[in-house]
C-alpha cells in the first residue's frame, strides 16, 4: 500500500502533527508514504513527490506550517489559465491529476484541508481516487466535526493578543477593536473574546447594530471604565450593510475578508467621540506551535485516516466527536459550514457575562 499525502488551502497549526500521524501509523503496518508538494502543484509542475518514513517526520510535531507546502490556488477541476490577452479563466485539469496518481502508483490518499480541499478530495473520490479527509483550519467552519485541529492555537494567540491590547487600551482610555480571523463564522472572535474579556464580540452570525456597541462604551464610561476591547470577526457585518472584503476573485473561497475592524473602529470614534484604535490581527492567528490540544488532535486524525484506509472506509473524513475520531460520509461535509449556534453554551456564558453582541 503506498499512502500519498496533500496538504491544501490555507495552513495551519497542527498539520506536520498529521502528517507524522499519518506516517507513523503506516510505517507501523508495513506501508509506504510520500508527500505531494503544495497541495496537488507536485503532481502537476515536477516538484514531485517526497519520500516520507521515520526521518523526514521526526521532530515536526511541534512545528508550525507543513513540511509539504501548501496553496489554495491550485484546484484541479478549476485551475486558472491566463490567456496572451490576459484573460484568466479556468480548466479541468483533474484527468491529468489521476494519470499522476497511477503514474506514482499512490493507492490511496489522505487529503489534509478545509471546506475547499475537503469538497476538491470529494471530487477525486467521485472520479475513482481512494481518498480519505482530514478537517483542517484556523476558523472551526468545518461541518460534522465538533472541532477542527487549528482552531485552538489561533484562540490561544488572539487571546493573548486580547491580554496584551488591554493593558495599553486601559493607560490611554482608548477603545481597541481587533479584527479576527473565521471567514463566515466567528468561532474565533467568540472564543478569544469570551477567554480574553472583550467587552463587544461582533460575529457573522449576529448582524451587529453600531448604535448598540456604542451604547455599551457608554455604559462602561458611566461606571468609570474609560476603556474597552472590541473583538470584530472579519465576516461580521452590522444589520444594514454588507460583509468587507480585501478582494474578491470569484465566489467561495476565493473572497478575501478584511477591513470591518478599521470600518467599526471609526463608526465608534465618530459616534463616542472616544480615541480609538484597531488592529488587524491577520495571519498571525495561522502561525507558530500548535498547542498541547491540537498537537494531540492532529497526531490522533492521522492515525485515524490510515485506519480508515485500512477498512477500505473512503469517500469519508475522519471527524472529531469528543471523546472519540469518527468518520462521516464527504456529502455530509461539502459545501456545508459549521457556524456558531445562536443558542450555544458559549454565548449564552458571554450573554450573561455582560458581552455586548451589537444585537
Ligand atoms: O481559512 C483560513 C483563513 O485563515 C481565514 O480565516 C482567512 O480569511 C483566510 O484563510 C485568509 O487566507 P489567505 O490570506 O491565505 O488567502
Amino acid at each position: 500500500m503506498k499512502i500519498a499525502i496533500s496538504t491544501g488551502g490555507g495552513d495551519a497549526p497542527g498539520l506536520n502533527a498529521v502528517i507524522r500521524g499519518v506516517v507513523l501509523t503506516a510505517v507501523d503496518r508495513g506501508w509506504e508514504c510520500v508527500g505531494i508538494r503544495r497541495g496537488f502543484h507536485g503532481l502537476y509542475d515536477g516538484s514531485g513527490v517526497i519520500p516520507l518514513g521515520y526521518e523526514q517526520v521526526r521532530g515536526i510535531t511541534h512545528l508550525g506550517g507543513t513540511i509539504l507546502g501548501s496553496t489554495n490556488r491550485g484546484n484541479p477541476f478549476r485551475w486558472p489559465v491566463t490567456d496572451p490577452d490576459g484573460t484568466v479563466r479556468e480548466i479541468d485539469r483533474s484527468d491529468e491529476l489521476m494519470a499522476a496518481f497511477r503514474r506514482e502508483r499512490i493507492d490511496a490518499l489522505v487529503s489534509i484541508g478545509g471546506d475547499g480541499s475537503l469538497a476538491i478530495a470529494g471530487e477525486l473520490w467521485r472520479k475513482g481516487l481512494n481518498v480519505v479527509g482530514v478537517p483542517k483550519t484556523i476558523d472551526n467552519d468545518v461541518f460534522c466535526t465538533d472541532t477542527t485541529f487549528g482552531f485552538d492555537t489561533a484562540v490561544s494567540t488572539a487571546t493573548d493578543a486580547l491580554d496584551k491590547l488591554h493593558t495599553t487600551a486601559e493607560s490611554h482610555d482608548r477603545v481597541m477593536v481587533v479584527e479576527l480571523m473565521g471567514r463566515t463564522t466567528g468561532w474565533i472572535a467568540l472564543h478569544s473574546g469570551l477567554s480574553g474579556t472583550a467587552d463587544v464580540i461582533l460575529i457573522p452570525e449576529i448582524p451587529f447594530d453600531i448604535e448598540k456597541v456604542c451604547e455599551k462604551i457608554r455604559e462602561r464610561e458611566a461606571r468609570g471604565r474609560q476603556f474597552a476591547i472590541v473583538v470584530v470577526a472579519e465576516g461580521a457585518k452590522s444589520i444594514d450593510g454588507e460583509a468587507v472584503y480585501l478582494e474578491r476573485r470569484g465566489s467561495g473561497t476565493n473572497e478575501r475578508f478584511g477591513g470591518i475592524g478599521e470600518q467599526v473602529a471609526t463608526a465608534i470614534a465618530q459616534r463616542t467621540g472616544k480615541e480609538t484604535r484597531s488592529l488587524v490581527l491577520g495571519h498571525l492567528q495561522r502561525g507558530g506551535s500548535p498547542t498541547t490540544f491540537d498537537r494531540l488532535l492532529a497526531l490522533r486524525f492521522g492515525s485515524a485516516a490510515v485506519r480508515a484506509i485500512a477498512d477500505g472506509a473512503f469517500g469519508q473524513m475522519v471527524a472529531y466527536h469528543p471523546p472519540t475520531v469518527e468518520r462521516v460520509p464527504f456529502s455530509d461535509v461539502v459545501g456545508r459550514t459549521r457556524t456558531v449556534p445562536l443558542d450555544s453554551g458559549v454565548i449564552l456564558t458571554a450573554r450573561h457575562l455582560g458581552i455586548c453582541f451589537g444585537d
